[in-house]
C-alpha cells in the first residue's frame, strides 16, 4: 500500500540523492574513525573524544536515512564498494591533527551540500518528511561546523 501518498516518479529522484547521502556520510564516519584512533599530540584528548562524537553522531544519521529511504518504499544502498563508488566524500587519511580537523570541515561542507540538494528535490515532491528530518541535520552539522572552526583557529591560530 502506497501509505505516504506521494507519487513514486517524483521520489526517485529524491531517494538517488538520499543514497548519494548515505554513501557521503559512510565514508565521512570511516574518515572519523581513522582520526579517532590514529590522532596523537598535545590536543589528543579533545580530538579523540571530539572524533569519536561526531561519528556516533553519524551513524545516528546513517540508520535514519536508510530507514526513510524504507519508508519511502525504496531500497538504501547497502555496500561498502557503493558507497565508495557513489560518494563525493573521499577516504582522507593523515597523521596531521591540524589537516583531520579540516579534513572533518571540508567533509562538512559536502555533507551540507548534498542536504541542501535533498531538500531542494524533496520539495518538489512535496516530502516534507524528508525536508524536515534533514533540515534537522543540516542546523547540526553548520553548528558543529561553527564550533569545529572556533576552536580549530583558536588552537592552530
Ligand atoms: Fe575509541
Amino acid at each position: 500500500m502506497n501509505y505516504v501518498g506521494l507519487k513514486p516518479t517524483n521520489i526517485e529522484s529524491v531517494v538517488d540523492d538520499l543514497n548519494r547521502l548515505l554513501s557521503n556520510y559512510h565514508i565521512y564516519y570511516q574518515n572519523l574513525r581513522n582520526y579517532h584512533w590514529n590522532v596523537t599530540g598535545p590536543n589528543f584528548f579533545d580530538l579523540h573524544e571530539k572524533f569519536e562524537e561526531l561519528y556516533n553522531d553519524a551513524k545516528v544519521s546513517i540508520d535514519e536515512i536508510a530507514e526513510r529511504i524504507l519508508t519511502l518504499r525504496e531500497s538504501p544502498t547497502s555496500t561498502l564498494s557503493e558507497y565508495l563508488e557513489m560518494s563525493d566524500i573521499d577516504e582522507k587519511s593523515t597523521k596531521d591533527p591540524h589537516k583531520m580537523v579540516e579534513f572533518v570541515l571540508e567533509d562538512h561542507k559536502m555533507l551540507i551540500e548534498n542536504m541542501r540538494s535533498v531538500i531542494e528535490r524533496a520539495g518538489k515532491a512535496s516530502d516534507e518528511g524528508t525536508i524536515d528530518l534533514i533540515a534537522g541535520f543540516l542546523a547540526t552539522l553548520e553548528k558543529k561546523s561553527w564550533m569545529l572552526d572556533a576552536w580549530h583557529s583558536r588552537v592552530y591560530a
